[in-house]
């Protein structure tokens, strides 16, 4: 048995060779955004000591000049994109607006990055998983000028590659670039991300149903029968309140996970751009499917603003066959 360690960086030099096309740029950039992920790594280890010492290890007695770590994540993040030179571009969910990158080096990049720095931010002060989303997107617009926001707006189906970051028991880094999903699980002791899950395929089916059940009587009826149908077939609830996990679990275990429509958030809450599509590509990647609560596939939504939300439904492909039917059986709206 071969037993030889590979480490992220390794394993994507050697994908590049997959596309013809490719010029090292790409794995550039997803090279960036494993080291952005150590730095992240590092920060939400120590965060439960942020109010003693502060995020930059200074004494910080007043508790004044700590940061949020969802605002240091997304510092770093771009700090280590811009720095590169592979990425023309950058869209966040903790930015309004998208941000231009200057070309560095007289270097024209052709990729612009979508992300989540810190997803599950209700859970940092209790010590429970937080994760990194990430896509990424050829631009649209001229190499050379500045990116425009229809860099921004592609459809899923045009990612070149999405992936996550799981900072839990152990902190894993999950990509694709539509070639399949595989794994890498930081070795604190060499500070590598080492291929530890490879050739990712979700279970067909599953025994765990993922929802803010507390919101039930908020969903539309067909969901709430669906919601009845896994209680009645005695499926368990898992519910983190962090996507990247709540997913990563249904990767593995099987299920499905779901964000509809609340009175709060009429459209769902989790963000197109920086949440769903990324997800989306990586668990249809993985064989699974991915669709809003009314039935539409994420991928080939057509988004229109840069922080667009939408309901979500996604995991393992039976299952979400079965949503399906009790969603056509009890809408109260026709959906086709
Ligand atoms: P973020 O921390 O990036 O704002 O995302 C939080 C999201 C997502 O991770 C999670 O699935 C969802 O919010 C939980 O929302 P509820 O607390 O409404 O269930
Ligand atoms: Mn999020
Ligand atoms: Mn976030």
């Amino acid at each position: 048995m071969n037993n030889r360690i590979i480490t992220l960086d390794e394993f994507i030099i050697k994908r590049q060779k997959d596309f013809s096309y490719a010029t090292g740029e790409l794995t550039g950039l997803l090279r960036d955004i494993g080291v952005a992920a150590k730095i992240v790594n590092r920060e939400v280890n120590r965060a439960g000591l942020v109010n003693i010492l502060g995020v930059d290890g200074s004494e910080n007695i007043s508790g004044d000049e700590v940061k949020k770590l969802d605002m240091y994540a997304n510092e770093k993040l771009i700090d280590c994109l811009k720095n590169s030179g592979e990425c023309c571009g950058i869209a966040s969910e903790e930015n309004e607006n998208y941000i231009s990158l200057p070309n560095v080096e007289s270097k024209s990049a052709k990729y612009v990055v979508v992300f989540d720095p810190l997803d599950g931010s209700s859970n940092i002060d209790v010590n429970v998983s937080v994760g990194t989303i990430f896509g990424i997107y050829r631009r649209l617009s001229n190499e050379g000028e500045e990116v425009q926001v229809q860099d921004f707006l592609q459809k899923g189906t045009e990612l070149v590659a999405a992936g996550y970051v799981i900072y839990g028991t152990s902190t894993i880094l999950v990509y694709s670039t539509g070639r399949g999903v595989n794994g890498f699980t930081l070795d604190p002791s060499i500070g590598e991300f080492c291929l530890s899950h490879r050739d990712i395929i979700i279970p067909e089916t599953g025994s765990y149903y993922s929802v803010n059940q507390g919101y039930y009587q908020k969903f539309d009826l067909e969901i709430r029968r669906y919601i009845d149908h896994c209680s009645d077939e005695n499926r368990g609830l898992r519910y983190i309140g962090t996507m990247v996990s709540d997913i990563h679990r249904t990767l593995f275990h099987g299920g499905i996970f779901l964000y509809p429509n609340t009175r709060k958030y009429p459209d769902g809450k989790l963000r197109l751009l920086y949440e769903c599509n990324p997800m989306a590509f990586i668990v249809e990647q993985a064989g699974g499917k991915a669709m809003t609560c009314d039935l539409k596939r994420i991928l080939e939504l057509e988004p229109t603003d840069l922080h667009q939300r939408v309901t979500i439904a996604l995991g393992s492909p039976l299952i979400l066959d079965e949503m399906k039917t009790f969603v056509k059986r009890y809408s109260t709206q026709a959906i086709f």
